[in-house]
């Protein structure tokens, strides 16, 4: 398998995403605490005839960020405009987005963190009073002029809450984080995938599959696909815990829903740290990833399931994970 299956970006929307989009509150499973309250907001934003306020959502990648914010569109009931942080690169395109804006848009917003200082600042007044103020012509002529926007809710969607500048973070009225899944969440997630593709599944293997997803939907449904694909070729085309279990191994997903990476991270702290305190840098380069990668992906799993620690001194390996690993733990 060459495809990673866990990646910090998203794969390019397919017809397969697309199906299995969720696209109404109440079909959105877990999350409850989150969608209680979107579901109040919403209602009252529509009782009182208003743009919803702004939406925050953040957490790690394949939680339902993307999903919901196209689920608040529709929830009330009006259109989705999408832009992406990095794909935002002058002060231009971000006001050509803006200036595109229809009363009530839902504008949505995904890596906001990576939109340039200089340039966020153009959403502050627009976020507090729906205006735009850009500066035209050249520096001895230069003028600023303030256009008028539609009344309109931003959706921003992020991996790191903590990269927004606070001026930005203090201008959404809902900040929601999103959690890792429970197992039986995940269980039922991949029953509606299955319902969605016509591929039964039964409840043994739903649950050995929804163990092994490391809490995100993304990651079942991707783990979904590939098993279905052993069903069909080696079984009778439905999903039992046997031919489950065999196509998670061969996919080298361990019980714990860990991959290639996991392990070599986990190796690297007790290897050639002694088991810790040791600090992100270090580990990155030890192994070769991304330090934003591992921050974002791979350590709040680790840190969830509690293989990991983090002390004031740096990451530490736990002995529990010395187990998982089946490496003796070194007492010197
Ligand atoms: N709460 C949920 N219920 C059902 N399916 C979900 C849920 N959250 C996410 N998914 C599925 O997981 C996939 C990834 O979700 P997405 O919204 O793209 O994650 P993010 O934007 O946070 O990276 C979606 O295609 C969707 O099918
Ligand atoms: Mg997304």
């Amino acid at each position: 398998m060459d495809e990673r299956l866990i990646s910090s970006e998203e794969l390019q929307e397919d017809n397969f995403e697309t199906n299995i989009r969720p696209q109404l509150l109440n079909e959105y499973i877990g999350q409850t605490e989150v969608k209680e309250n979107l579901d109040i907001y919403i209602k009252a934003a529509k009782m009182r005839n208003e743009s919803l306020d702004h939406v925050l959502l953040y957490g790690p990648p394949g939680l339902g960020k993307t999903t919901l914010a196209y689920i608040i569109a529709n929830e009330l009931g009006t259109n989705i405009k999408t832009a992406s942080g990095p794909a935002i690169e002058k002060t231009g395109d971000l006001a050509a987005i803006l200036s595109n804006l229809e009363e009530g848009d839902v504008l949505f917003i995904d890596e906001i963190h990576r939109i340039p200082r200089f340039i966020e600042e153009i959403l502050y007044s627009a976020m507090e009073d729906f205006t735009l103020e850009i500066v035209i012509g050249a520096e001895s002529s230069s003028r600023s002029i303030k256009i008028e926007l539609p009344p309109f809710t931003l959706v921003g969607a992020t991996t790191r809450a903590g990269d927004l500048s606070s001026p930005l973070r203090d201008r959404f009225g809902i900040i929601s984080k999103l959690q890792y899944y429970t197992v039986e969440e995940l269980t039922q997630i991949v029953k509606r995938t299955s319902k969605v593709f016509n591929c039964e599944i039964d409840d043994e293997a739903a649950v050995e599959l929804a163990t092994r997803s490391r809490g995100t939907p993304r990651i079942a449904n991707r783990l979904f696909r590939r098993v279905r694909d052993f069903a069909i070729v080696i079984g009778n085309g439905s999903i039992d815990l046997k031919i489950c279990k065999m196509a998670l191994d061969k996919l080298k997903v361990d019980s714990l829903g860990l991959d290639d990476t996991d392990y070599n991270l986990l190796k690297a702290i007790i290897e050639r740290f002694n088991g810790g305190p040791v600090g992100i840098e270090a580990i990155a380069s030890s192994i070769g990833e991304e330090q934003t990668t591992i921050e974002d992906v791979y350590e709040p799993y680790l840190l969830q399931i509690g293989l990991l620690k983090r002390t004031t001194r740096g990451r530490v390996v736990t002995d529990k994970a010395y187990e998982h690993l089946k490496i003796p733990k070194n007492m010197n």
